[in-house]
């Protein structure tokens, strides 16, 4: 991982842009407990309790689920754009089912008690503060009745970003 080690003020591009549009990986869990990723568009950065901190949100479905409940580290990692196909991979299939790294041709890296992957160009790596699930009941009824017909709710998940690296420009 051939990545500058920066501040979280320091990052640089438009988040609207690189979650929504270009999706980033998270990985939860560690190379000693075990790991899992899946492909994410919907999160956001900024600050909480005085500290940067991202919020992602992972359906009760997801394999990644259990280990993002059982475990404190997780990353989000933004991949160059020619891992598209990749990104497209992990979030279309289980890591149940498959060991989704390899079949995405990713290579996983340690960092800082996480996981994240050479091909990534901005690693944020955070630390689980908070989790809590959306109540259905409380949504809008308009994202209620889009995301939630099935009940499978998001739990959302608060980190502190306590390490952060960027490719150099
Ligand atoms: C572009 C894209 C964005 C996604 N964003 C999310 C998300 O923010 N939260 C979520 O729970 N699932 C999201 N998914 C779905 C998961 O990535 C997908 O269900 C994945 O296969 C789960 O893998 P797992 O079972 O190994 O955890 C997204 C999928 C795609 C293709």
């Amino acid at each position: 991982m051939a990545l500058q080690k920066i501040n979280p003020e320091q990052i640089s591009g438009n988040p609207f842009e690189a979650i929504g549009k270009q999706w980033f990986l998270l990985t939860a869990g560690s190379a000693e407990s075990g790991w899992n990723c899946m492909t994410c568009s919907w999160g956001a950065l900024g600050v909480l309790w005085n500290k940067p901190s991202v919020t992602c949100y992972v359906r009760h479905s997801r394999h990644t689920f259990g280990f993002m409940e059982q475990q404190d580290m997780f990353t989000l990692s933004f991949l160059g754009s020619d891992c598209r196909k990749a990104l497209s991979f992990c979030g279309s299939h289980s890591g149940r089912d498959c060991d989704k790294a390899a079949e995405a041709g990713l290579h996983p890296v340690e960092t800082d008690g996480g996981i994240t992957f050479d091909e990534a160009e901005l690693v944020l790596v955070c630390k689980k503060r908070y989790a809590a699930d959306m109540n259905i009941a409380d949504l809008p009824a308009d994202a209620a009745a889009a995301f939630y017909a099935d009940n499978d709710t998001h739990r959302l998940y608060i980190g502190e970003i306590v390490a952060c690296y960027q490719k150099a420009e």
